[in-house]
């Protein structure tokens, strides 16, 4: 510092000199080596200081720091403006002798050079009349950070407005495509129906042993086609958001045993056992969509039987009452076929995903059955679940809710009341067939004996 502070120094130094009392020289001493600490402790500040006189706007006193950012000796910066040093407009000379406390925050040049300045500043009186104390602060750096900051704020916005564009571009798209395939739907059945129907009636006509061969050929062919387009076309409509559920009340029991009648002959041929379990508990009639639960028990039985190659398939149907008139239906469908490795398990509702490769040569298939049967559940508020293990089997569970509408007491049939009184000897080779068989007898409370074929022999 200079200025102010060396006058007052430089005259107490002469008043120690002639004085004759010693004692308030050596005050006096202690004062100015005081004072020159204090000098040197502002020299060394990393902010500029600078008091200066408030109104005419003359600056008094500074420190080393400021005159060495702005390359002027310190004894050249007295009697300067202040406005000059630090570019101040009107508005802030207003400011700053209006308010006792002044922020600014504010980009001065420096040799060609831009840096943003904090500049405060403090209004004091002193006996002479009103100063103001300014402290300044370089925060270029901090200012450089923050516009870096902003900038790529700002690209990553546009980035994001961008993949948001992108986005919508291709769910537009594919939306689009959806909706083609959803509404071509009835378009594309219709012929189908007609080849199917045709087919039909030429098993009417008299036809040659080669003639009927051919024909059988033409028609698994065409079911088969149909079954891959209706796949294709409830995946679409599905993803086109344009499936709809479609409740009514229906016979739940009878809709179960119709499935299991139509895969009968197939199970068959196959060696395999196709059992049902219908647990007693479960209603005559729901409300539900009749056409979701349907495709979703083919899909699942459909698969249990093309992948199991001996034993059993079984499909369990039990009923949990929730509510009053709220229930959940639940259906179990297990087999003891290849199963699947927990790789195949994981992907296992992704649309046209099959199992190992090496199976499609083996098992037809598009790969759609499972993710509409997941969709269907899903559209019906339930869930579907699945344990495997390659080798041993695997099991499906689908549990959906619904609302009860009739149970099946009126319906008891009077052989029922019959049974009661007799022992029943149940005979089947198979021995899932014979546990469940038990199992019902059991629910009915008729006494019975569980036996496989070898009682036969006696
Ligand atoms: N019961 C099952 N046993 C073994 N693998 C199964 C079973 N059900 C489904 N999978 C596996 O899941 C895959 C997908 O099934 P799905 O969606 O019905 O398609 P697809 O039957 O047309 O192959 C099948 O290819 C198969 O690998
Ligand atoms: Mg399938």
């Amino acid at each position: 510092m200079s200025g102010r502070y060396d006058d007052i120094l430089k005259s107490l130094m002469g008043l120690g000199e002639n004085s004759t009392h010693k004692n308030y020289y050596s005050d006096l001493q202690g004062k100015t080596a005081e004072l020159e600490r204090f000098k040197e402790l502002l020299n060394h500040s990393s902010e500029e200081i600078c008091l200066f006189k408030l109104n005419q706007w003359e600056i008094v006193d500074v420190n080393k720091t400021l005159s060495d950012r702005i390359g002027i000796a310190e004894e050249h910066l007295i009697g300067k403006g202040i406005g000059e040093i630090y570019d101040f407009g009107e508005d802030e000379l207003e400011n700053i002798s209006s308010f006792d406390r002044v922020t600014i925050e504010k980009s001065v040049k420096v040799l060609g050079r831009e840096i943003y300045l904090e500049i405060s500043i403090k209004n004091v009186e002193f006996e002479d009349g009103l100063y103001g104390v300014l402290m300044a602060r370089d925060i270029t750096d901090r200012k450089e950070a923050e516009q870096q900051l902003l900038n790529s704020q700002e690209n990553l916005k546009k980035l994001n407005s961008e993949l948001i564009k992108a986005k919508e571009k291709a769910e537009n798209a594919d939306r689009a495509k959806s909706m083609f395939l959803a509404n071509m739907s009835h378009e594309i059945r219709t012929p189908m129906h007609g080849i199917m129907g045709m087919v039909e009636l030429m098993y009417t006509t008299n036809l040659s042993e080669e003639q009927k061969e051919y024909i059988d050929n033409l028609q698994s062919s065409s079911e088969i086609l149909m079954g891959i387009i209706s796949d294709i076309l409830d995946i679409s409509k599905i993803e086109a958001g344009k499936m709809e559920i479609v409740y009514h009340e229906f016979d739940i029991i009878k809709s179960i045993e119709k499935i299991i009648d139509n895969f009968a002959i197939t199970a068959h041929k196959k060696g395999i056992e196709l059992i049902l379990y219908i647990d007693k508990n479960v209603p005559q009639t729901i409300l539900s969509d009749e056409g979701k639960i349907r495709q979703i028990l083919i899909n699942l039985i459909g698969n249990a039987i093309k992948f199991t190659e001996k034993g059993n398939v079984v499909l369990r149907v039990n009923t949990v009452f929730t509510e009053e008139d709220r229930i959940i239906m639940q259906f179990e469908v297990e087999d003891s076929g290849i199963g699947m490795s927990s790789e195949t398990m994981k992907q296992l509702f992704i649309p046209f995903m099959q199992g190992d490769i090496s199976y499609k040569k083996r098992y037809q298939g598009t790969g759609l059955g499972l993710a509409i049967s997941k969709k269907f559940t899903e559209l019906l508020g339930g869930t579907i679940e699945v344990e495997s293990a390659p080798g041993v089997g695997s099991k499906f569970t689908v549990e959906i809710g619904c609302k009860y509408v009739s149970g099946r007491e009126s319906e008891k049939s009077e052989g029922e009341d019959l049974f009661i009184k007799s022992v029943i000897i149940a005979v089947d080779d198979n021995p899932v067939n014979r546990m469940i068989v038990g199992k019902m007898l059991s629910d009915r409370k008729i006494k019975h004996f569980l036996a496989d074929k070898s009682v036969l022999k006696f």
